[in-house]
This record gives C-alpha cells, sequence and structure tokens, in this order.
C-alpha cells in the first residue's frame, strides 16, 4: 500500500470515529436538547485548540455480540485544548456509543488524560453523559470506576478537577464528580442518584420523578451535590470557562491576576450605609462584596445552597481571592451545619490553590436547636473551624457588625492565623449578645426590680456600652485596626500587597484528621 492510500484509510477511520454512535443516535441526543460530545469540547474549549488523543481505541469485550459493535473512541472523546490559552486536560463522554456507558477501555482513556493531568499540571474537566458501568462488561468496568476514583483522589489538591454533568450519571458513578472540586448541572438534562426513582418506589414506595430526585436544582439548592445548576449546557459550560479567571493551574501555581482596571484606592461612600443602626435588622452582604471587589464582580458559588454564607471568587486591586461571608440577609447569618459544610469545603479548596481567604464577618453564632444538635453541628462546624485554621493562604478578616461567641473563633479570628484582621466601628464582639448575656447575668435582679423592663434595658446599655463594640478585642490586638468602612478596599489590597511572600506550614503528618 503507498502512503497516500494508507493516509486515505486514516482519513476514513478518523471520520468513523467522529461520527460515534452514528447520525440516528446523534439526532436522538439533539432531539432530547443535548449536544454531542464533540459540540461540547468545541464550545468548552478555545477555538481550534482541541488535540484528541486515543481516537482508535476500541473496547474489548467478546459478550453479547459486543465484538461486532465496535466504534473508535468506544464513548468518550479524550485529549487535551486550551482555555484563555492554558492547557487544560478533558473527557467528554459520548452517550451515542452504547449510551456513554463505561467500559475499560473507557476508562482507560479517562485515566491517561488525568495522569498526564497531574504529570504535567493542568486542570481535569470532565463533561459526563453516560448509562453508568457497561452493563456487558460486568465487573471489569467497576474495575475502571475504582481506577478512575483512585485518581481523582490522588489528584485532589493538587490539580483543579471540574464535573459538568450534561446527561444521566447514576449508580456508582457519581463518585467520580462528587470528588472533584466542582460540580456544574443543567436544569432538565442532567440527574446524579445513586439510586433512581424506580428503585426509589420498590425500597421507600416512595413516588419522585428525576428532576425531583437528582435534577440541577435538587443537587444545587438541597443536597449541595452540585454548586451551579444553569439552563443550558452553553451557559454551563461558559461558566467553566469564566472560572478560569480565579484558579491557578495547579498547587504549585498562582492563580491569574484580574485586569487591575479599578482604582486600587477607590473608597466607596455607600459603604457607611449598608449596616442598619438596628442591630437586629438584616442588609444584603452581597452589596458590601460587590462594592469592596474589582469591578463589583463575584463569582458565587453554591449560590443556592446554605445562603446564610456566601462564598464565592473576585479579584482585589488585581489579586485572585477566595470571599466568605455571612448573610445578614438569611437566617441572620447564622452558622449552621449546611453553612460550615459549605463554606469549609470552600475555604480548603482556596488553601490547597494558593488563594487568599477574605472573610466579611457578621455572624450572631451557631443555630441553636435540637435538629442542628442532633444533626452534628457540633461535628459539622468543627469542619469549618478545622479548615480556616489549617489554611496556610494569606487570610483577611473584616468585621463588619456581629462576631459572637464560637463564632467570633472560627470565621479566621487573629487567634487562627488570621493575617489582617479589622473591623468596621458597627462591629460588636462579644461572648453573646446583650440581650441574652443580661438575662443570664442579672436574671435574679431583673425579676426582683420593681419595673423589670427598665432594668433589663438599662443592664443592656451598660453591657452594650463595654462589650458590644470593637475596642476591646482592638485593645487586646485581636483585631490589627477598627477602620472606616469607605477605606475597606485599599486597606484589604494593602495587606495583600504586604501577605505575597507570606510564609505558613503546618507541621510535618501524614494528614490531619479532618472532623468528616
Ligand atoms: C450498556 C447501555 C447502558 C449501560 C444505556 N445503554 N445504558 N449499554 N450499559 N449501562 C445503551 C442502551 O442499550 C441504548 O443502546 C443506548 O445506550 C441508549 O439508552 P436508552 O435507554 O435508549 O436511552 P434513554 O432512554 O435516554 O435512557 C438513558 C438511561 C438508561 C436512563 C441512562 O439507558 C438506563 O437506565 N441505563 C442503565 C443505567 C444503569 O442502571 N446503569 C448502571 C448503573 S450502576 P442502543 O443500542 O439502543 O442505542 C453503575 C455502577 C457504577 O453504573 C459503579 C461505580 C462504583
Amino acid at each position: 500500500m503507498s502512503i497516500r492510500e494508507k493516509l486515505d484509510l486514516l482519513s476514513a477511520r478518523t471520520d468513523l470515529s467522529e461520527q460515534g454512535g452514528g447520525a440516528a443516535r446523534l439526532k436522538a441526543q439533539h432531539d432530547k436538547g443535548k449536544l454531542s460530545a464533540r459540540e461540547r469540547l468545541d464550545l468548552l474549549l478555545d477555538e481550534g485548540s482541541f488535540v484528541e488523543s486515543d481516537r482508535f481505541v476500541t473496547h474489548r469485550s467478546h459478550d453479547f455480540g459486543l465484538e461486532d459493535q465496535k466504534v473508535y473512541g468506544d464513548g468518550v472523546v479524550t485529549g487535551h485544548g486550551r482555555i484563555n490559552g492554558r492547557l487544560v486536560y478533558v473527557f467528554s463522554q459520548d452517550f451515542t456509543v452504547f449510551g456513554g456507558s463505561l467500559s475499560e477501555a473507557f476508562a482507560e482513556k479517562i485515566c491517561k488524560v488525568m495522569d498526564l493531568a497531574v504529570r504535567n499540571g493542568a486542570p481535569v474537566i470532565g463533561l459526563n453523559d453516560s448509562g453508568g458501568a457497561r452493563i456487558q462488561e460486568g465487573v471489569v468496568s467497576l474495575g475502571g470506576y475504582a481506577e478512575i476514583f483512585l485518581r481523582n483522589t490522588l489528584a485532589s489538591g493538587v490539580v483543579p478537577q471540574i464535573s459538568a454533568i450534561l446527561g444521566p450519571c447514576a449508580g456508582g458513578a457519581v463518585y467520580s464528580p462528587a470528588i472533584t472540586d466542582f460540580v456544574y448541572m443543567v436544569r432538565g438534562s442532567s440527574y446524579m442518584f445513586v439510586t433512581g426513582p424506580n428503585v426509589v418506589k420498590t425500597v421507600t414506595h416512595e413516588d419522585v420523578t428525576m428532576e425531583q430526585l437528582g435534577g440541577a436544582d435538587t443537587h444545587a439548592g438541597t443536597s449541595g451535590v452540585a454548586h451551579f445548576a444553569h439552563d443550558s449546557e452553553l451557559q454551563s459550560l461558559q461558566a467553566i470557562r469564566d472560572l478560569f479567571q480565579f484558579i491557578p493551574q495547579n498547587n504549585l501555581g498562582d492563580p491569574p491576576r484580574g485586569s487591575g482596571r479599578d482604582p486600587r484606592d477607590r473608597r466607596d461612600e455607600t459603604l457607611l450605609e449598608v449596616v442598619p443602626d438596628n442591630a437586629n435588622k438584616p442588609y444584603d452582604m452581597h452589596e458590601v462584596i460587590r462594592r469592596v471587589v474589582d469591578d463589583g464582580e463575584f463569582y458565587e458559588v453554591h449560590k443556592d445552597y446554605a445562603q446564610n454564607i456566601l462564598c464565592g471568587f473576585s479579584h482585589l486591586g488585581g489579586y485572585s481571592v477566595g470571599i466568605v461571608a455571612n448573610q445578614p440577609a438569611v437566617l441572620a447569618g447564622v452558622l449552621d451545619i449546611n453553612a460550615s459544610v459549605k463554606a469549609a469545603r470552600f475555604v480548603r479548596f482556596c488553601d490547597a490553590f494558593n488563594i487568599p481567604i477574605v472573610t466579611f464577618e457578621d455572624v450572631p453564632g451557631f443555630l441553636p436547636g435540637v435538629s442542628q444538635e442532633h444533626g452534628g453541628i457540633i461535628r459539622h462546624g468543627a469542619k469549618l473551624l478545622y479548615a480556616y485554621c489549617e489554611a496556610t493562604v494569606p487570610k483577611l478578616t473584616v468585621i463588619t457588625r456581629k462576631a459572637y461567641g464560637g463564632a467570633y473563633d472560627v470565621m479566621s479570628s487573629k487567634h487562627i492565623r488570621g493575617d489582617f484582621n479589622v473591623a468596621w466601628p458597627t462591629a460588636e464582639i462579644a461572648v453573646m449578645g446583650p440581650k441574652g448575656a443580661v438575662e443570664i447575668l442579672f436574671k435574679k435582679e431583673i425579676a426582683e426590680a420593681p419595673d423589670p423592663q427598665k432594668a433589663m434595658d438599662e443592664r443592656v446599655a451598660e453591657y452594650s456600652a463595654m462589650f458590644a463594640n470593637p475596642y476591646v478585642a482592638a485593645s487586646r490586638g485581636y483585631l490589627d485596626d477598627i477602620i472606616d468602612p469607605r477605606d475597606t478596599r485599599p486597606r484589604l489590597i494593602d495587606a495583600l500587597d504586604t501577605l505575597q511572600n507570606k510564609r505558613d506550614r503546618n507541621p510535618a503528618r501524614k494528614h490531619g484528621n479532618l472532623p468528616l
């Protein structure tokens, strides 16, 4: 055969590999409102940057007539490409080939790109759309999943791992995305569950739809499994591209700088008006964040889950930062189980990937109640405490109003290695709020007073003057300064400047024992 004939053969096989499961199945995919594996990669990656690997790999199964049904690539398109010019490794499951189900060869292709990503220090992005384990391959397929889970675990904290769920994702297959750092889902077409509605019906007699059981809103708002829910695949894939404005290539790299257009010394007059005079009145912490960060941009993570705490990325003076903020507008910004777990995971991501953490604090404490205590608020609250304590990236804290009780300690206090801790003059830092404190300390005196309400008000005023302010903490050096709210942005940027060469480390050990 001449070289030209060999090239024709290569071209024919390449065409075949790009056809996946064929035109009819591709049409069925489009009819469901879903894109093909390759169309998704085109949208995710910089134009023309995708370089495919393993396009001629086929499955090795002979059972159930599979030997006659080999498809080049075997149901997953793998390789590397660029996002904003930066190298990323990708796999995109092709539902048109055996329902995107995972065979031994399919798993090997994914493992290969994951190994390359770790070796070459680049993020991995998985686009999931699969019927799960390839039924015909049995335990070999299960083994393939386990190989992927192992690599997800070993890559955790080494390179960012991102999962988009763009179709079904069932059984143990959900555990690979669950280990990754960020999960994106699409309303109406992506599902994650360990067992589907039919099994649920058989076992618990509950009637539930796919969407209710494991749709995007369920996981973004109720279970917290997904960090993002979007209305279309296009929006999800664009959101993944946007994430790259904030995250580094790997644990040894620096996060990307922002545009730096917003003046570093910009003061914001409206910050004087944000915190209401009445300490029990809510306000929206988004306002504070937007007025302080560069160009008001806040890439919010887990927006619909545990809304009493806000987590997300911004730039400040061009520096990429992770922001954690109590949200007084929801449940008074209290720390409960879900908020603690949400923020703990976010803090750990930032710490693993060299992203400074800026904390805006207005927290009345941990949420009291039987369900919280029985649900393990002690164990879950400890996760957030642990995450902040172990973090060695720059930690900056602004107390805007309340910092009460254990929550004061937890939220990046000076005592747990906060680098830059400041408060607004509106801050109240104490063991508990004035009313609760007075009821305990002066219970008898108030009960016996001729006018109990008057006695109560006097004691509350006395306590507030003495403790519900930032000056006691500042006099001890627990706060570095009490600042004019209008100066928050320039002061944070100046602190970030000083922390660029911060050196801090934890004791040598195999690993800590995070309270799980
Ligand atoms: C082999 C599969 C398959 C599978 C689907 N197909 N799932 N082939 N193994 N797991 C094939 C179908 O035979 C069909 O082939 C094509 O993919 C499309 O499937 P449809 O059923 O026609 O599509 P749809 O109606 O959209 O339904 C999609 C689905 C359903 C909900 C995913 O196919 C389904 O329930 N599949 C089985 C899911 C499952 O139980 N998987 C195992 C989970 S346990 P043709 O030739 O007709 O196109 C698991 C363990 C992982 O994954 C363990 C890790 C620890």
